[in-house]
């Protein structure tokens, strides 16, 4: 569902977040981006976003080429994504509620149908009791659970995290891990930036490691790019 295939990314002062990459991802895999710091993870996770442009090669989703979409495509694309940002990203003004509650509205979906789908979804996280809360009000792990319920919430046929454990303790990073691997599990392709060994080594997935913008090693193993 997802390619790459022979896929640079350059930033504007010329520096080169990747280089030559080549992934081939299937429909449900559950993938982790690692790599130090700098390797070129979060340019991955924006690239398949359409918040980066590649400089030279194919980036396919669902066959459909999205190196070189016009901005209206872009928001398009981005129906069928979920994301959580290393900065999340999260309205600081408005309630836990109504941060979830606007990925939803654009799809004209009733109030009942939203309600259910919001409390449903903070229940899983413990988070139900904060649903009125200012976002600016909860802590930064509080933060990260939110912004992950988001990324969930119109269930996406992609999803997209960038440490999504980093500022949990272990409990609530394997409620997240917990989440992410069930909802993969249905179908959900999820593709996570870490540096978080312990998850890698407790909930199985395929490893790409990252090493200055290259891919060095991926666990699905010489697996070639297909239609690219
Ligand atoms: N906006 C930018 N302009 C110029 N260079 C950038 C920009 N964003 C990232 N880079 C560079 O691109 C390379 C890859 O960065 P990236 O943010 O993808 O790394 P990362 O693996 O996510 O790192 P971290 O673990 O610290 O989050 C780095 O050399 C970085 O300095
Ligand atoms: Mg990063």
């Amino acid at each position: 569902m997802v390619e790459l295939h022979k896929v640079d990314v350059v930033y504007e002062d010329g520096t080169k977040g990747l280089k030559d990459l080549d992934i081939h991802i299937d429909r449900g895999e559950l993938i982790y981006i690692t790599g130090n710091s700098g390797a070129g993870k979060t340019s991955l996770l924006r690239l398949l976003y359409g918040d980066l442009m590649p400089a030279r090669g194919v980036v396919k989703l669902e066959k459909k080429n999205i190196g070189h979409l016009k901005s209206a495509n872009v928001a398009y694309l981005r129906r069928d994504i979920g994301v959580v940002f290393q900065d999340f990203k999260l309205l600081e003004d408005e309630t836990v509620y109504d941060n979830l509650k606007l990925p939803l509205e654009i799809f004209y979906l009733n109030k009942t149908i939203i309600q259910e789908r919001i409390y449903s979804l903070l229940k899983q996280l413990d988070l139900f009791t904060h649903r009125d809360f200012l976002v600016r009000k909860l802590s930064g792990g509080e933060k990260q659970r939110i912004a992950l319920a988001r990324a969930l919430i119109n269930d996406p046929m992609l999803l997209l995290a960038d440490e999504p454990t980093g500022n949990l303790d272990i409990k609530n990073a394997d409620k997240v891990m917990d989440i992410l691997l069930n909802k993969s599990k249905k179908g959900t392709t999820t593709l996570i930036a870490t540096h978080d060994k312990r998850i890698i080594k407790e909930y199985p997935g395929r490893i790409i490691y990252l090493e200055h913008g290259k891919l060095t090693y991926d666990s699905a193993g010489g697996r070639k790019i297909q239609n690219a």
